[in-house]
């Protein structure tokens, strides 16, 4: 059996946030990292194109050699995840893996809530699909999940705005929201790969002693644990050490974008999908 690199895919950068910190508990292994530039964002999309696109995206990585697709963006996880798994995997070749990002981070919960008022903050598309309320309600059904879409902060951190002043108005005002809806909120899931990079303002505008909570850390300790428990899997991820970075969109715009979210040059390759 061929071992590949791990397919990572985003809608756009946001993956990159995850990514970071999955390379730094995994260096050893190779990465293929898929950015949908080109038809980002998806949070405001509708299921079927999410859905299509996201399918396009796990295939295209399957025919790069990746064995196992982190879907690194909630919208996709909330959209398309269940579909992939449950219908196409099974036909396409059911010894490959495509994984999520939202039950590992509500799986985590219990040790960052103390009084399990918990606030997800995310795309319109995430918070509408109710995802983060369905997967909470099957591990800790005694928890209060208050949704909130922010359909700004995608578009603020994507054109450049996430440290300008401007984007203090839309922090603040979806915070204000959020909290408004359940004042005893103690934990707040960015629940969109794109928000750590607007986190300085973020951890301004939240009230003292609420939690913020990023998934980076998260979802590399999951994929960590997972392929512990399937070794079977993890003989099938290569391991040199690489990572590279394929867009829809142009290359040189990827390239200086991934720089703010990676904090290092990075060189990227156009593709099609
Ligand atoms: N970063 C994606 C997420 O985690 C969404 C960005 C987009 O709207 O495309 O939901």
């Amino acid at each position: 059996m061929n071992s590949g690199p791990i397919g990572v895919f985003d809608s756009g950068y946001g993956g990159l946030t995850i990514l970071r910190d999955i390379v730094k508990s995994m260096p050893g292994y190779d990465f293929l990292y898929l950015g949908d530039n080109a038809r980002a964002p998806y949070g405001t999309r509708s299921f079927d194109i999410v859905y299509r696109f996201t399918l396009e995206a796990v295939r295209y990585l399957f025919d790069r050699g990746c064995n196992l697709v982190v879907l690194a963006c909630n919208t996709a996880s909330a959209k398309a995840l269940r579909t992939i798994q449950q219908n196409d995997l099974p036909e396409i070749d059911p010894s490959r893996r495509v994984l999520g990002i939202i039950r590992p981070t509500v799986e985590m919960l219990h040790e960052l809530t103390a009084n399990g008022h918990i606030g997800v903050l995310g795309t319109p598309g995430t918070v509408n699909s109710r995802s983060y309320n369905i997967e909470v309600e099957k591990f800790h059904p005694d928890y209060t999940v208050t949704g909130h879409g922010c359909p700004m902060w995608v578009p603020l951190v994507e054109n450049r705005e996430a440290a300008s002043g401007g984007a203090d108005y839309f922090v603040k005002q979806e915070i204000d929201r959020l909290m408004m809806e359940d004042p005893e909120i103690d934990t707040i899931v960015l629940a969109c790969t794109h928000y750590p990079l607007l986190i300085d303002k973020i951890e301004r505008y939240v009230p003292a002693g609420v939690r913020v909570v990023s998934q980076g850390a998260i979802i590399a300790d999951s994929l960590v644990d997972y392929l512990r428990r399937h070794p079977e899997m993890d003989a099938r991820c290569s391991r040199g050490g690489t990572v590279e970075y394929l867009t829809t969109e142009s290359a040189a715009k990827f390239s200086e974008m991934a720089t703010i979210f990676l904090g290092r040059a990075v060189s990227a390759a156009q593709i099609t999908l």
